[in-house]
């Protein structure tokens, strides 16, 4: 995939987006032609068990980057712009060089920064955006626009970052009508997280949709399997074939 083909998915088919931090997972949603693989700052809370994404740093993003490429073949990989990496346009450049010198195709930026979208654009940097919750900036996770003005300028914003030449944006976090709104009056697909089925794609945290971690249940995320579950009754079977020394039995010996 390459955002030219993932721009003309736009009301040709639903896109799909999930998150890999490794190389396994990566294999995976590459052999499943996942459109876009997004390495996302969100690594700072389900790898490295922050509560937020603030303390993610560029060198986070380079090294994760690197591993998803190395088992990438057919996806986009997207890479986000940790916040503090994108505070003037100079920064930004040496730093999307840096993501896609391991491996990006693309790189996502929270928020509506004019010139930096176009210094990235003008040296041929793929930028997806993403609009309305912005966990990098947010005081607390909540859904954004539901106030009139607060809805107006989340969909200037889209309008700009369309008008400006991003490929694509996220829209996290906001009321069905708007994210619906949005969608219909830009070029470039929207991919919503949180944000209704009418964005022309959707995006999921890996591990919230795996239901990897037990007690992370908000609203928006579906939990398609249990592998909290699963790995606790491995364990636990582990646990008690080696106490009960009936692992490692006679197949799994050599003689
Ligand atoms: O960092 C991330 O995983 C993201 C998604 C929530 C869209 O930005």
């Amino acid at each position: 995939m390459n955002v030219d083909e993932i721009r003309a998915l736009k009301g040709k088919r639903k896109i799909i987006m999930l998150t890999a931090y490794d190389y396994p997972i990566a294999k995976i949603l590459d052999s499943l032609d996942v459109d876009i693989i997004l390495v996302g700052d969100s690594l700072g809370m389900v790898v490295q068990g922050h509560s937020d994404t603030k303390s993610v740093r560029i060198e986070d993003m380079v090294y994760h980057t690197s591993i998803v490429a190395r088992a990438t073949t057919r996806s986009l990989i997207v890479s986000d712009m940790p916040i503090n990496s994108y505070n003037d346009p100079e920064q930004a450049l040496t730093n999307a060089q840096r993501l896609l010198e391991v491996g990006a195709h693309a790189v996502k930026i929270e928020g509506n920064y004019p010139k930096v979208l176009t210094t990235l654009l003008e040296h041929e940097i793929p930028v997806m955006g993403h609009i309305g919750h912005l966990p990098q900036t947010s005081e607390r996770v909540r859904v954004q626009g539901k106030r009139p003005e607060q809805a107006d300028q989340i969909w200037r914003d889209a309008l700009e970052l369309d008008k400006i030449g991003a490929f694509g944006m996220v829209i996290e976090l906001v009321p069905q009508w708007l994210a619906r709104k949005i969608t219909a009056d830009v070029k470039s697909p929207t991919i919503g997280i949180g944000a209704s089925k009418y964005c022309d794609g959707q995006v999921l945290v890996i591990n919230d949709l795996l239901g990897l971690d037990a007690d992370f249940k908000p609203k928006f995320v579906k939990r398609y399997a249990d592998l909290h579950e699963s790995i606790v009754e491995a364990v636990q079977r582990f646990i008690k074939e080696v106490k009960t020394c009936t692992y490692p039995d006679r197949r799994h010996t050599y003689h």
